[in-house]
């Protein structure tokens, strides 16, 4: 039986691809402190939390600073980020993510946002998106990162969902193992190899379709 009512979607990684903006403004934080910052770092920072993010390259650049000295490289990192996001354009939405939406929309299935970002809103404003979202959880909402499953069952609840009703998809394992913690199907969207645990790994949401909705 099918019992699928809602989708919770991740959005850097799933809606758009938000990575490089992040990978350049730690890199010029990073730069600025003295040291370099790798595109193979940064991809271990996806689905991880602004601050957390920072306590990894200070450590990384062997460097120690003070929580305020970190609260403020946090803002300033941010600031550098948000001058691209500023300039982002639904252009940059990834390949058939609107339109895997509008189906899910289309047969009345409900649709929240569970983001890291505290900027979520802001990207799904420039991403004239807004719209498409019935609940949106974001980085300001919850205080417990993936793999914890706060964000996915505060989604499900503000869609007035059962958690075993809704399907997750994510590009981070954290988040995937965050989507089973809370007793949710996953789709991973990425590498098999690396989304362990998903229900279903698939390289975009291009390649999603209801059918494959209906069958995890
Ligand atoms: C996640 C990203 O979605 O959000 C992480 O994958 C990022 O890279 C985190 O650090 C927090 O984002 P923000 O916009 O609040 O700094
Ligand atoms: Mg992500």
């Amino acid at each position: 039986m099918n019992t699928i009512k809602a989708c919770i979607f991740d959005l850097d990684g799933v809606i758009v691809d938000t990575a490089i903006y992040h990978y350049k403004a730690w890199k010029r934080l990073a730069n600025s402190l003295g040291f370099d910052f790798t595109e193979h770092q940064n991809e271990q920072l996806k689905g991880v939390s602004r601050v957390r993010s920072l306590q990894l390259i200070l450590g990384w650049g062997n460097v120690t600073k003070t929580e305020a000295e970190q609260e403020e490289l946090a803002t300033q990192k941010n600031t550098w980020y948000m001058e691209m996001v500023n300039q982002m354009t639904p252009a940059e939405i990834l390949p058939g993510a609107k339109e895997f939406l509008q189906a899910c929309r289309a047969v009345g299935l409900k649709i929240a946002l569970g983001s890291a970002s505290k900027n979520s809103m802001t990207i799904l404003d420039k991403l004239n998106l807004t719209d498409m979202f019935d609940a949106v959880i974001d980085g300001n909402k919850v205080s417990k990162a993936k793999p914890d499953p706060e964000v996915f069952l505060a989604g499900a609840q503000a869609l007035g969902m059962q958690p075993e009703e809704c399907v997750v998809f994510e590009d981070a394992i954290a988040g995937v193992e965050a989507a089973l913690a809370g007793d949710m199907k996953v789709v991973g969207i990425g590498s098999p190899d690396v989304l362990v645990g998903a229900n279903l790994v698939i390289k975009g949401l291009d390649e999603m379709t209801l059918n494959k909705l209906y069958k995890l």
